[in-house]
């Protein structure tokens, strides 16, 4: 199998590193604008392949698309990230010209291929990809629920004293320090509900620390973070190319589902080797789905600024 990643910089270059380390597809390649930059780490990256025991093969490549030609998933990370202070929304004018041609380029060459887009405004950039290139809605993918989930599980095991993997939570609405919805009253720990072994105050500190959790590591690296959302965005490709069938929140396409049309949003899906193949559909009480539809009304106005 074989997967590129556009964009060669933090994010880009962490999600190739970890999906080569974890042997996700046979052949990754690694494409940059920036010359050099590309080759430097693939290169770097096969030189650990000796130290790891990995026997993926890692290429990198400046701006050459033919190199990604017959890829089964590409992961656009390409784009300018945030600065402490600034929203994601605030990307968009910069980002919608990148992925947009991003996206274009790499259809040319892999007119089959899963798109997972990473670039922030993501739940915009990933309504812009469905726009622009009219691809069947199952193989266009926002990462940003499984990047949020996993911070809700890290902040949620610290409040529990517990193990990360045995806890459980989902994160869904839009991919925004203000629209995302950690849905704590799904949170488990080993099955037992969250609200039956945390006070609510703690619960709802976790919830609002999730929600915020991108930004408190761009107050303290200076710039946007990159090992949780890389390590997310090989997660996601790997339970596609590996037929995983995993359930992750992810940005998708919705036609009526959770209530809401022509929008990206997180929902929970299940991903397997032909892309999103499920919405599962999670019972939301009355508050939770007045907060989604809050949330895509948000997404819906970033939206429109594609427009005008
Ligand atoms: P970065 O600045 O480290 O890397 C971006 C790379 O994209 C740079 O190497 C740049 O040369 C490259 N690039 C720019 N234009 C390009 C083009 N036309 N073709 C190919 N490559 C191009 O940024 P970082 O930290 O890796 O973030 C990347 C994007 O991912 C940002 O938009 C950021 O906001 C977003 N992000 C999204 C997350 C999510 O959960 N969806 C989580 C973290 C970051």
């Amino acid at each position: 199998s074989k997967v590129t990643v556009v964009g060669a910089g933090n994010v880009g270059a962490t999600c190739a590193n970890v999906m080569a380390f974890k042997e996700v597809a046979d052949e990754i390649v690694l494409l940059d604008i920036k010359q050099g930059v590309s080759e430097g780490k693939a290169l770097d990256m096969m030189q650990t392949a000796a130290l790891l025991g990995f026997d993926s093969k890692v290429i990198g490549v400046t701006n050459d698309y033919a190199k990604t030609a017959g890829s089964d998933v590409v992961v656009i990370t390409s784009g300018i990230p945030r600065k402490p202070g600034m929203t994601r929304e605030e990307l968009i004018g910069v980002n919608a010209g990148i992925v947009k041609s991003v996206a274009e380029n790499v259809l040319a060459h892999s007119p089959n291929a899963i798109i997972i887009c990473v670039s922030n405004p993501m739940d915009t950039m990933t309504y812009l990809i469905k726009k622009a290139t009219n691809l069947p809605k199952n193989r266009i993918i926002g990462m940003g629920g499984a990047l949020d989930s996993s911070r809700f599980k890290c902040y949620l095991s610290m409040a529990l004293d517990a193990n990360p993997n045995e806890v459980e939570g989902v994160v869904i609405g839009g991919h925004g320090d203000t629209t995302m919805i950690p849905l704590t009253r799904f949170a488990t720990y080993k099955g037992i509900p969250a609200s039956q072994l945390l006070d609510t105050e703690t619960l709802n500190k976790v919830a609002a620390d999730t929600m915020v959790g991108g930004a408190t590591l761009t107050g303290l690296l200076g710039t946007s973070a990159w090992y949780a959302p890389g390590a997310a965005a090989a997660y996601v490709v790997e339970s596609i190319i590996h037929d995983q069938k995993k359930l992750v929140p992810c940005s998708v396409y919705l036609e009526g589902e959770y209530g809401e049309s022509d929008i990206c949003i997180g929902v929970p899906v299940i991903l397997g080797r032909t892309g999103w193949e499920k919405i599962v559909d999670f019972k939301l009480n009355e508050e939770e789905k007045a907060a989604f539809a809050k949330s895509a009304t948000a997404v819906h106005k970033t939206n429109s600024v594609l427009k005008e």
